[in-house]
């Protein structure tokens, strides 16, 4: 059994995603046993550079790249088959089997996963096109809402259990394509050119490449816990995407940190500590309020230094300062007790470097830090800027927090103080090593 000062730990984002979740999973990873995906489904995208080699995953937990390690798809996951399938091939074309041709089974998927279908995708880009451009969410165009809108609505849901059963798809899909027929006619003018027995026959052959990773989690999972493994819980999107509590509607289709009991089969009390991860900026891709948005050369600046082009669509994320008014609200949603920092060195070059300490909204003109997950009223808010010297030097070969520049320091502990939570990890560029366990033995696992 494997000992680790932060018992089973969720990872989530405490912005609007790509925080750099993805590192830091794989980071924690060697102190776990298994790495548990709960909620989103191929929206997200986790960059990991693994062995000097760099991976993209989308559905398959980050964590298998680690020998040892079980992935699991929970319950709460809309899965996309073909995403997890070609993931699964490139990996093994890249020395990680998971399990086709193994004796260890690496991967486990719940059978009652939602089943992303190809009219889910249909639907999601065609709903989104038919809005006006001011009105639309800036989807992903992976199919997670239309999917999650069918598990809610139940009778045309698909779960990957039901992939299994030929018999069944076919009649399931005969009714279902029948009222989507209906829908699309209705909606976007054009019916689906997908026959239902084809359809079927298509999933079916996807569930019987998968079948030996298909079963039940949430015992297995209950299980692994009760024998002593360690999990590791690894959210996608972020907390102010929640669909509850991020700025609604421009949010994803399920939740965040508060998620991970039903998306993943476990008791809430089960997961002792919720690592939260935030960039040393803010970034938002899609739609919706960004209040620390930055449409200047600066923002281009971070932009361009950080990379921040989305994993999944390539889309150029809008980059701001780093809002601690939103994060704060991230981390007492998330219960978050440790926050790692992510992409400090991004920032070198610039004269000064800002932090969103509140907002001024439309109606007061007094500055207030309550974040309001209301998108019309965020929308409107103002940023109050609190503007911290820069630092010109570049911080990929710190290795603590002594090696960094005074200011760089500076702007660390004054983001620690407006969190009121510890930052044990800082990072400072895209490799493992470029990062900075600061200081106490808390900080590590
Ligand atoms: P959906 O999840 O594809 O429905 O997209 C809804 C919103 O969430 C859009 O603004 C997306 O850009 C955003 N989103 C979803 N997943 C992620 C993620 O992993 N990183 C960043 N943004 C995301």
């Amino acid at each position: 059994m494997k000992v680790t000062r932060f018992g089973h730990t969720c990872v989530v984002g405490l912005c609007w995603g790509d925080e750099g979740k993805g590192k830091i999973v794989d980071l924690l990873t060697e102190h776990f046993d298994v790495v548990v995906r709960y909620n989103g489904g191929a929206n997200a995208g986790h960059t990991v550079r693994f062995d000097g080699q760099r991976f993209a995953l989308h559905l398959v937990p980050a964590g298998v790249l680690h020998a040892n390690v079980v992935g699991v798809i929970g319950p709460g996951v809309a899965l996309d088959p073909l995403i997890v399938l070609q993931e699964l091939g490139e990996l093994k074309q890249r020395g990680i089997d998971l399990g086709w041709d193994s004796p260890d089974k690496r991967l486990r998927i719940s059978d009652r996963a939602h089943v992303v279908m190809p009219y889910h995708k249909l639907e999601d880009q065609l709903s989104e096109a038919r809005l006006p451009p001011d009105r639309r969410i800036g989807t992903t165009a992976r199919g997670i809402g239309p999917c999650y809108a069918d598990k809610m609505h139940r009778t045309p849901a698909i779960r990957v259990g039901d992939l299994r059963h030929l018999d069944l798809l076919r009649e399931r899909l005969a009714q279902i394509l029948e009222g989507k027929n209906r829908i699309f006619h209705g909606l976007f003018g054009e019916g689906l050119s997908l026959d239902a027995d084809e359809l079927a026959g298509e999933y079916h052959q996807h569930g019987r490449r998968l079948e030996e990773f298909i079963g039940d989690t949430t015992v297995w999972l209950q299980q692994a816990a009760a024998d002593g493994k360690r999990l590791l819980f690894e959210g996608a999107h972020g907390t102010l995407l929640d669909i509850d509590h991020g700025t609604f509607p421009y949010v994803s289709s399920s939740s965040s940190a508060l998620g991970v009991a039903p998306g993943a089969g476990v008791p809430a009390r089960l997961v002792r500590t919720f690592v939260g991860v935030a960039k040393a900026y803010a970034t938002r891709v899609g739609e919706g309020p960004f209040p620390s948005e930055l449409k200047d050369d600066i923002g281009q600046r971070i932009r361009d230094r950080g990379n921040e082009y989305g994993t999944t669509t390539r889309r150029p994320r809008r980059c701001g300062w780093f809002d601690a008014v939103a994060a704060r609200y991230a981390v007492m949603l998330g219960g978050i007790s440790k926050v790692a920092l992510m992409h400090l060195d991004t920032l070198s070059g610039l004269a000064e470097v800002g932090i969103c300490t509140a907002y001024r909204y439309a109606h007061t003109d007094a500055a207030s830090n309550h974040f309001s997950a209301d998108a019309y009223e965020l929308s409107r808010a103002r940023p109050v800027l609190e503007m911290l010297p820069g630092w010109t030097e570049e911080l990929g070969e710190a290795r603590c927090l002594g090696d960094l520049p005074w200011n760089a320091r500076r702007f660390v502990a004054r983001l620690e103080e407006l969190l009121r939570v510890r930052i044990v990890i800082v990072s400072v560029g895209p490799d493992r090593d470029q990062t900075i366990f600061c200081g106490t033995p808390e900080a590590k696992p």
